[in-house]
């Protein structure tokens, strides 16, 4: 039996790989920083609700300790993430970034994706098929972003891809740190979610693919890698 946690779970893509999971018969830790959204999903999926709000030490330390009790984790998916916008959703822009934006967007993207991690860490290195998925961007490529030739060369947000590549440079560096743990970086494509008040192109069953593609991966599996549903993708 796989037991697998995925925070930022109570919609979106997070929920998607979660019902994607289940369905394949692991026990789902469908993480929440929302009691009663997450209680709510965990009820439609079948999963399991652990509240975890990845930016407070308590709140992610509290989870371990509940999942190390009810006998570990297999595999963890950091798909919690937040895209700050202006009021009327627009794009920050480089003109407009401020620190606390940047601080803001770090906190959850890469701090709290750490923050996860390390909690977690003790449990998956007791696990047989110790598996990280990292739910990263297209955005975070920089040979994409600054290539004419892409559609993410005209995406003028600076704090959001920045996050993203500092999520792909932690996968990089974990991935050689724990050999014997399969841990890689994906690329769900532009989706229709509340981050981008669901202006993307593809839907979430498209979207999770990768997501719950690379939560599988056996241990002859990539790790290390940066993949979207077509394959490996350029840093
Ligand atoms: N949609 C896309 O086109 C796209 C493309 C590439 C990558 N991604 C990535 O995919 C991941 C999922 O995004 P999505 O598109 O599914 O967006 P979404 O529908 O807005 O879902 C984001 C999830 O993250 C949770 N979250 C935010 N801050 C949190 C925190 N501090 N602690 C715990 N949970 C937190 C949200 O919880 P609440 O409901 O409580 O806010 C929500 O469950 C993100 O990492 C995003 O960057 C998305």
């Amino acid at each position: 039996m796989t037991t697998t946690l995925i925070t930022g779970a109570n919609k979106g893509l997070g929920f998607e790989t979660a019902r994607r999971l289940v369905a394949e018969g692991h026990t789902v830790y469908l993480g929440s920083r929302d009691a009663d959204r997450g209680r709510r999903a965990a009820e439609q999926l079948g999963a399991r609700m652990v509240l975890i709000d990845v930016t407070d030490d308590a709140s992610v330390d509290a989870a371990a300790k509940t999942i190390a009790a009810d006998g570990g984790l297999d595999v963890l998916v950091n798909n919690a993430g937040i895209e700050s916008r202006t009021p009327d959703g627009g794009i920050i822009g480089a003109g407009q970034l401020t620190a606390d934006i940047m601080r803001q967007t770090f906190e959850t993207n890469v701090f709290g994706l750490v923050r996860v991690t390390h909690a977690f860490l003790p449990l998956l290195l007791r696990s047989e098929r110790p598996t990280i998925v990292n739910v990263s961007s297209g955005l975070a490529s920089l040979a994409r972003v600054t290539d004419p030739g892409e559609p993410a060369y005209a995406y003028p947000g600076v704090a959001y891809p920045a996050s993203k590549a500092a999520v792909n440079m932690v996968t990089a560096q974990y991935a050689k740190a724990f050999p014997t743990m399969r841990i890689n970086a994906v690329e769900p494509g532009f989706t229709a979610t509340d981050l981008n008040g669901r202006t993307g192109t593809q839907t979430v069953e498209q979207g999770a693919e990768i997501i719950v593609r690379m939560a599988q991966v056996g241990p002859e599996g990539p790790t290390g890698g940066y993949f979207d549903a077509e394959g490996p993708l350029p840093w």
